[in-house]
């Protein structure tokens, strides 16, 4: 059962927003499942912290923090960055990206959220290869893995999935399987080859559907 009490309403109004200000990262569909995920970690009480590889401006961190604050949950949200853009791509991606596409600085991400007057994420700014072993905290709730591409989720995928907590869980954007959701768009093929090759088969990776062309994967580390 969640309380929200009068946060709902503050909810309701940032959703609204995001769409407007952040419509080309975030969408209803995504918000509907990271609100729920968060949502079911904080109920069933899953210790850890909450992550968020790849935050570009900021949107979906905002989203994430305020669904915190609605609930009563301050545990601080780490967002990883390179906040230069994305690295090369590599002939897994299948798609050519150029160097430093996507790029937002600190600055976009702290207006973002003073925009809202809410505690900024602590932000460790780096290429995940340099930053996520040493700068992730011990024990992950939940993460979101939004880099785009193969090489990032290799390295996000082998450093986030060993410190999930029980009952813990990654939501893996762009991880898209047209089997499973035969309306979803195949824009980074790369997300998908790392975590089967990450996972194997059968995958434990769940395809979330919403009412677009959502590509969502969703793994839950088991509770036993
Ligand atoms: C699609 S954007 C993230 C959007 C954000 N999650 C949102 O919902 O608003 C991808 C971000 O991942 C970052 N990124 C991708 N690969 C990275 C890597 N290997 N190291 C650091 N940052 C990376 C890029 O800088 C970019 O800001």
């Amino acid at each position: 059962m969640i309380e929200y009490g009068a946060g709902a309403d503050v909810l309701d109004e940032l959703h609204r927003w995001l769409l407007t200000e952040h419509g080309e990262t975030v969408d209803p569909d995504r918000l509907r499942h990271v609100r729920a995920e968060v949502e079911r970690v904080v109920a069933q009480g899953v210790p850890g912290a909450v992550v968020e590889l790849g935050c570009f401006r900021g949107a979906m961190t905002l989203w994430i923090r305020s669904v915190l604050d609605a609930l009563g949950d301050d545990r601080p949200v780490h967002v990883f960055d390179s906040f230069e853009g994305l690295p090369d791509t590599t002939e897994e991606d299948e798609i050519v990206m150029p160097l430093g596409a996507m790029s937002a600085s600190q600055a976009e991400v702290l207006k973002t959220f003073e925009a809202w007057h809410r505690t900024p994420p602590v932000m460790h700014p780096g290429w995940f290869e340099d930053t996520l072993h040493d700068g992730l905290p011990g024990q992950i709730a939940f993460g979101y893995l939004d880099g785009d591409l193969y090489s990032s989720t290799v390295v996000s995928l082998a450093e986030c999935v060993p410190r999930l907590a029980p009952g813990g869980a990654l939501i893996l954007d762009d991880y898209a399987d047209p089997e499973a959701n035969p309306r979803t768009v195949v824009k980074f093929p790369g997300v998908k080859t790392a975590c089967d090759e990450y996972f194997g088969r059968p995958t434990p990776v769940e395809v979330l559907i919403g009412e677009g062309d959502l590509a969502y994967g969703r793994y839950v580390r088991p509770s036993s």
